[in-house]
């Protein structure tokens, strides 16, 4: 037995490993035992890939690649920010397209060479060249929008459908030559021009699909892409005939499809309307910085040393934690302040919403970073029947996932959204910096609710001042 036949046994490892870490991801108490379980089954992939005699002859430049990527995606993950994750997602997903092509062009060019076109092959090839080439450049536009390279708003023209839907006919009738040649034995044209051209129009593909999306609908785009990638490096396994690109692909394309339908549906919205409408876009009436409502009813301000006397006088305090929150970087004063107020005898517990903030898990993540236990993080079906017992709901940076109108104004674009009952609590203290809108781009009644007042400032300043306020007390 040589070392080259275990190489199938430790892909079949690597495979199980993947499967048992998106199993661990999927409570964030097991997520980073996961994530390392799959790390570690990735590693036992890549050696027992050195081993494979196919690659013998470029292994310094597989090990320059690793190097390269190592070094970047280490540096990466460590100065990056949480609020900036989406971008990097962006940015490593676009990478993990782009592999896939050239992988798939390298294999056109192989096959070529050896006079080899079977049908099988190059519709394989086809797919990792075309479907890796859209998620590339379509990532590199919606990298290029959450870091403001290019603007982040919905770039429209008009017979913007008629190309982008001319570019995909393209791509499709010339892919067909190419199978057709094919089956044929001979293509009509020089493949690899064909081949350049294809790898032309699917990046441009890539472009034409992400640019008409505004920059805030951008995570639900990445998760569509990512499962793009998936497919096609799992169209990449099928041409190079390694099973454990076929396994990980697939993985990766079924979860990405599964995320990106349930960031989709906690948004209320559809797949179609997140790719092809206009979200975003501020309602007429809706948007400008509304302080009164048509009733007479106004907002209330309150200072921090309300709020800390608030506080102080509660028993049970729901925390909502919101995009505000991700920005200001509050999680820790937060955490003090959930610290002082369980010292007095206070329960506090968190009400996660499944999309507040900007990413799958956003908040998980960043209350995670200031050690606050998981087990004081409850989901909305979970917290949503509290909220009448809590004496204080107390919003930190969250906006259209406290909006009672996606409850009660069918004419509200986050109408039928899912979102956090706070407008059931005793009392509401909701912390932000002005009376502007969240990302939905509307007006929240909840501000206007009697029962609800308003700390005005930065998230980490106004909790760093309620902090202060109640030591003050004490
Ligand atoms: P938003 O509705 O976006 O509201 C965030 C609020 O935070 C804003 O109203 C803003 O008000 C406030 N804020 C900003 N910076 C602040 C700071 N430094 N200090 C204090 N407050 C600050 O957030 P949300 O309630 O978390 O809802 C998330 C939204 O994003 C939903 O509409 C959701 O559909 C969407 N979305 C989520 C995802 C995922 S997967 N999470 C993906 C795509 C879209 P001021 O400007 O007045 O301070």
């Amino acid at each position: 037995m040589t070392v080259a036949t275990l190489i199938p046994v430790a892909y079949l490892i690597a495979a199980v490993t993947f499967i048992l870490g998106l199993k661990g991801l999927s409570s964030p108490t097991t997520a980073v035992l996961g994530n390392r379980i799959a790390a570690t089954g990735m590693l036992v992939a890549v050696i027992a890939t050195f081993f494979a005699a196919d690659v013998q002859g470029g292994i310094p430049v597989i090990l320059a690649g690793i190097a390269v990527g190592g070094i970047a995606g280490f540096v990466g993950a460590r100065v990056v920010k949480m609020t900036a994750m989406p971008q990097m997602v962006a940015l490593f997903n676009g990478a993990g397209g782009g592999a896939a092509a050239l992988v798939a062009i390298l294999e056109f060019s192989r096959q070529i060479d050896a006079g080899a076109l079977e049908f099988g092959a190059t519709l394989a090839t086809l797919l990792a060249l075309i479907i890796g080439g859209v998620s590339f450049s379509g990532s590199a536009v919606a990298f290029g929008k959450l870091q403001g390279i290019i603007t982040p708003k919905a770039f429209r023209y008009s017979g913007q459908q008629l190309v982008t839907g001319g570019i995909a006919a393209a791509t499709a009738l010339l892919s067909l030559v190419l199978l057709a040649g094919a089956v044929a034995g001979s293509v009509p044209v020089e493949p690899m021009l064909l081949i350049a051209v294809i790898t032309l129009l699917a990046l441009a593909f890539g472009v034409a699909l992400v640019m008409p999306i505004g920059g805030a609908d951008m995570p639900v785009v990445i998760s569509l892409l990512n499962a793009y990638t998936g497919l096609a490096v799992a169209m990449a396994g099928f041409t190079l005939n390694n099973q454990l690109l076929i396994v990980a692909g697939t993985l990766v394309g079924a979860s990405g499809t599964i995320l990106t339908r349930l960031m989709s549906k906690a948004m209320n919205r559809s797949l179609g309307n997140v790719l092809f409408g206009a979200f975003g876009a501020a309602p007429a009436g809706g948007g400008a910085a509304a302080t009164a409502g048509d009733d007479g009813r106004s907002i209330r301000s309150i200072s921090a040393e309300d709020a800390a006397i608030l506080l102080g006088y509660a028993q049970n305090v729901i925390v909502v934690p919101g995009y505000g929150l991700a920005v200001a970087q509050a999680q820790h004063n937060v955490r003090e302040l959930a610290d002082l107020l369980e010292s007095k005898g206070i329960t506090v517990r968190y009400a996660i919403h499944p999309v507040a903030g900007r990413m799958p898990g956003h908040m998980n993540v960043l209350l995670a970073e200031a050690n606050i236990p998981y087990d004081k993080l409850f989901d909305m079906e979970q917290i949503n029947p509290e909220f009448p017992r809590a004496d204080v709901a107390l919003v930190i940076g969250a906006n259209d996932v406290t909006n009672p109108a996606a409850r009660s104004n069918p004419g509200s674009p986050i109408y039928g959204m899912p979102i956090l009952d706070v407008d059931k609590a005793q009392n509401i203290i909701v912390i932000k910096r002005s009376m502007k809108p969240g990302f939905a781009g509307i007006d929240n009644d909840l501000y206007l609710d009697p029962k609800t007042a308003m700390l005005f400032g930065d998230a980490k300043e106004a909790v760093g001042k309620v902090v202060q306020e109640l030591k003050r007390a004490a």
